[in-house]
């Protein structure tokens, strides 16, 4: 989400540096889910922790809303399954989670569209108030909470989200997602939270409790059956992602891979066998261990480092004249004895039993992977599938550092009165330059400048063109900072107007909703 000030310690270490969207300061990126999150640099995103870049998938995005279409979404993981649920009306899921620590601001806005998006697409969408989070990362009571979480959900109907599809809960009220937590606790320890998050000795148990708590929030959607997920959130909140991600595959009943013979060989050491099986003529041969050991010896494989050919020589050379023949290996990881009972007989055509694992021989890699889903969800197990996720840009505080909700001239709240968000637009930093006349001559930098921002996140709404027609003007000298900032303000004021009438028109929805709006907890 979006930086909410001050918590955490060394929260401020790069609050004077703006995130810019063509990279700027290539400074090591710190992930911080509670800590400052200022994203100096998006490219390193991409290079050290291995987000992928939207545009790539964008194109196969069906209707893709406006934040896709001007990279504001700028990363994913593993999005493209869930694109291509939607595409195809199958079984999709989006989540995200609010931590309700001060008002819903319109940075949030952007994460609340971005489930309602997905529901309009035909996903079941799933939003939820981090009471826990908030109230054991954050200290807040439980009243503060409360009436936090009215906010944020007022602002989430009045955009569009719709109940009685959806699902809204809170931490505190959702049985089933404080009893996931504690099964996907017991698949982390607390080394690896150390190792991901910082935590020490002095980190209490409930803030540990709250990582678990986000790693059920994320999973939740897959409890009736597994699905394609989605979860939009801040960059800052990939390390969550990739301990979510990791606990779904470490849930798993079997591994599927790729094999070759009856032992174990590591990716790269099946890069060398699959090799040496086409070079010895593959099906149509009759190709023996022993050979592919000889040929690997003497051959170089692109791409696998030596200690990998030569470990594969050396168990080639083991198996000695068994046959060398791919097959398919389900890999029991977690599964009862039924459950794996279970799977043999479920699998079709030739097949060999061992003690931990078996091999099956006329199964592709999907239909095993299908396969071993299906029996698992039907011997009690969840069959989770990763869970992906979408990333957007923070926006720039409208005083020119990061948006923090502790700093309100850099933000504007969705709750503020309409005249003071008009005021606070108007009092903003721009790209511009010193003079008109500069201005005019070398154009004014709309990539550094917040108010470009609030045009392109926010108030050009859905319509490219103006988005555009702003941009192209002010690089261009033919727009002036300060009727560009009236023009802004004034549709900043008319947004806030409309949106708050909205919210005063959800009142009985949300009245009506199935969410526990107070909380019975003590302080
Ligand atoms: N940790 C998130 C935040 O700081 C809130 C959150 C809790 C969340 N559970 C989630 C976000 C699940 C996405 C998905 O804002
Ligand atoms: Fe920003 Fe508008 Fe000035 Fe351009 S003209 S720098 S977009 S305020």
């Amino acid at each position: 989400m979006i930086p909410d000030g001050g918590s955490a310690a060394g929260a401020d270490s790069s609050a004077s540096k703006t995130p810019r969207a063509d990279g700027g300061a290539v400074d090591d990126v710190a992930l911080d889910p509670w800590g400052s999150a200022t994203i100096d640099d998006y490219r390193k995103l991409f290079e050290q922790f291995g987000i992928e870049e939207f545009d790539e998938v964008l194109p196969e995005v069906p209707n893709p809303h406006y934040l896709m279409r001007r990279g504001v979404i700028f990363g994913h993981r593993d999005y493209r399954p869930v694109v291509e649920a939607l595409a195809n009306d199958e079984p999709a899921a989006v989540l995200s989670g609010f931590m309700p620590t001060g008002d819903p601001h319109i940075g949030h806005k952007m994460v609340f569209d971005e489930i309602i998006w997905h529901q309009k697409q035909g996903a079941d969408a799933y939003a939820l108030i981090a009471d826990l989070e908030a109230h054991a990362a954050r200290g807040l009571t439980w009243e503060e909470i409360d009436e936090h979480a009215r906010d944020y959900l007022l602002s989430l109907l009045a955009l569009g989200f719709d109940p009685e599809e959806g699902e809204l809960y809170r931490q505190s009220a959702n049985r089933e997602v404080q009893d996931l937590a504690f099964e996907l606790g017991a698949k982390a320890n607390f080394s690896e939270l150390q190792a991901i998050y910082g935590f020490d000795g002095e980190t209490d148990v409930s803030h540990m409790q709250s990582v678990v708590t986000q790693m059920a929030d994320i999973l939740y959607p897959q409890l009736d059956e597994p699905k394609p997920t989605v979860i939009p959130v801040g960059p800052d909140q990939d390390p969550h992602v990739r301990l979510a991600r990791d606990l779904a595959v470490r849930m798993r009943f079997f591994k599927v891979s790729e094999a070759f013979a009856s032992f174990e060989a590591t990716d790269q050491e099946r890069v060398v066998m699959r090799a040496a099986y086409e070079a010895l003529g593959g099906d149509d041969a009759d190709v023996r261990c022993e050979e592919a050991a000889d040929w690997a010896r003497t051959e170089t494989v692109e791409g696998v480092a030596t200690t990998a050919v030569d470990s594969a020589v050396k168990k080639l050379q083991n198996a000695g004249k068994e046959p060398l023949r791919p097959r398919t290996r389900f890999f029991v990881r977690n599964a009862t004895d039924a459950a794996f009972e279970a799977l043999i007989e479920a699998i079709d055509g030739e097949k060999r039993v061992f003690e931990e694992h078996v091999d099956a021989f006329d199964l592709s890699i999907a239909e095993a992977e299908e396969l071993a889903r299906q029996v698992e969800v039907d011997n009690g197990g969840y069959g989770f599938r990763m869970p992906s996720s979408i990333y957007h840009r923070f926006m720039t505080g409208l005083t020119g550092g990061k948006m923090s909700s502790s700093v309100p001239a850099s933000h504007i709240s969705l709750l503020d009165d309409p005249e003071d968000g008009y005021d606070k637009v108007k009092a903003a930093t721009t790209g511009g330059r010193e003079t008109a006349e500069e201005q005019r001559e070398l154009g004014g930098e709309a990539d550094k400048c917040p108010v470009y921002e609030l045009y392109a996140y926010l108030l050009s709404g859905d319509d490219d063109e103006f988005a555009k027609l702003v941009y192209d003007e002010c690089v261009g000298g033919d727009r002036l900072c300060g009727d560009c900032k009236e023009q802004a303000a004034v549709l900043m004021r008319e947004f806030l107007a409309d949106h708050q009438e909205k919210r005063e028109e959800v009142a009985d929805l949300l009245a009506e909703a199935d969410i526990e709006l107070e909380s019975p907890r003590r302080r």
